[in-house]
C-alpha cells in the first residue's frame, strides 16, 4: 500500500498517518518532520530550510525530491509507505510519476481555511517523535507533556497565525492544483493512476480514521 495524504497545513494528515500506521505497518514519510529533524541537527539542509519554513514557504523541489527518492529506496519501504506532506508541487508529483513510483491512493483532506487557523493555534507536538496533540480536540493525558515519554510538548514556530495564513496561501497556489493533476490522471484511465479519494477533514478524528480504515480493509478483501 502506497498512499499520499494531500491537504492544507493543519488538515489532519499527520494525525491520521499516525493512526493508520498502527494498522498498516508501513512507514510514514513526512517531509516536514524530516526537515524539522535537519533544523534541530543544524545540518546544511536544516540551515537552508529553517528560514523558508519559518516564513511559511516551500523548500525547493531540487532539495526535497532527492531526499524522498533516497528515503523510499530504504528496505522498510518495500511493502509501502504513507507520504505525509509530499508531493506538494506538480514538479514533485511528476518526479514520482517519471520515476515509476506507483501510488495506490491519494487521499484529499477537504477543509476550510477558518477551521485550520483555529486548529493550528491549539496544536502541540512532541519534538522527539512528531506525535501530534490539540489542546481541545486531542489533548494529552497530562497537560503539556507527551503520553509516551512524559517529555514537554511544544508549539511549532510556524503555527503563529500570520505564518499559518502564508502557508495557506502557498498551499492554494502550489499544492491544491495537485487535486486536478491526480483527477486528470485518473480520468485518462491509466492502469498506474492512483485512486483519488476526498474525505471531509472537518469531521471527528475517529470518524475519519474509520472511513480510511474501511477503505483499506475493503481493498485488502478485493
Ligand atoms: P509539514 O510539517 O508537512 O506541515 P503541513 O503540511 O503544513 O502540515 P501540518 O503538519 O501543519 O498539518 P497536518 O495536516 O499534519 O495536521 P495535524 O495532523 O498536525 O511542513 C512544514 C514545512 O516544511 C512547510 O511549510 C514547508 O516549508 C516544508 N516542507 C514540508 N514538506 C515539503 C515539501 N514536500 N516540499 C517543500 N517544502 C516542504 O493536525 C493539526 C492540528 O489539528 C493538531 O493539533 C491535531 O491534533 C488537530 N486535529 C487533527 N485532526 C483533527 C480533527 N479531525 N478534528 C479536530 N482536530 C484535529
Amino acid at each position: 500500500m502506497r498512499m499520499i495524504l494531500l491537504g492544507a497545513p493543519g488538515a489532519g494528515k499527520g494525525t491520521q498517518a499516525q493512526l493508520l500506521v498502527k494498522e498498516l505497518n508501513i512507514p510514514i514519510i513526512a517531509t516536514g518532520d524530516m526537515l524539522r529533524a535537519a533544523v534541530a541537527a543544524k545540518s546544511a539542509l536544516g540551515l537552508k530550510a529553517k528560514a523558508i519554513m519559518d516564513a511559511g514557504g516551500l523548500v525547493s523541489d531540487d532539495v526535497i525530491i532527492p531526499i524522498v527518492q533516497e528515503r523510499i529506496a530504504q528496505p522498510d519501504c518495500a511493502n509501502g509507505f504513507i507520504f505525509d506532506g509530499f508531493p506538494r508541487t506538480i514538479a514533485q508529483a511528476q518526479a514520482m510519476r517519471d520515476a515509476g513510483v506507483v501510488i495506490d491512493y491519494v487521499i484529499q483532506f477537504a477543509i476550510s481555511d477558518e477551521t485550520i487557523i483555529n486548529r493550528l493555534s491549539g496544536r502541540r507536538i512532541h519534538p522527539g517523535s512528531g506525535r501530534v496533540y490539540h489542546v481541545e480536540h486531542n489533548p494529552p493525558q497530562q497537560e503539556g507533556v507527551d503520553d509516551k515519554t512524559s517529555e514537554p510538548l511544544i508549539q511549532r514556530d510556524d503555527d503563529k497565525e500570520e505564518v499559518v495564513k502564508q502557508r495557506l496561501t502557498v498551499y492554494h497556489q502550489q499544492t491544491e492544483p495537485l487535486v486536478a493533476y491526480y483527477q486528470d490522471w485518473e480520468n485518462e484511465g491509466s492502469a498506474h493512476a492512483p485512486a483519488l479519494v476526498s474525505i471531509d477533514a472537518a469531521a471527528d478524528v475517529s470518524q475519519i480514521e474509520n472511513e480510511l480504515l474501511g477503505l483499506f480493509r475493503k481493498e485488502a478483501r478485493v
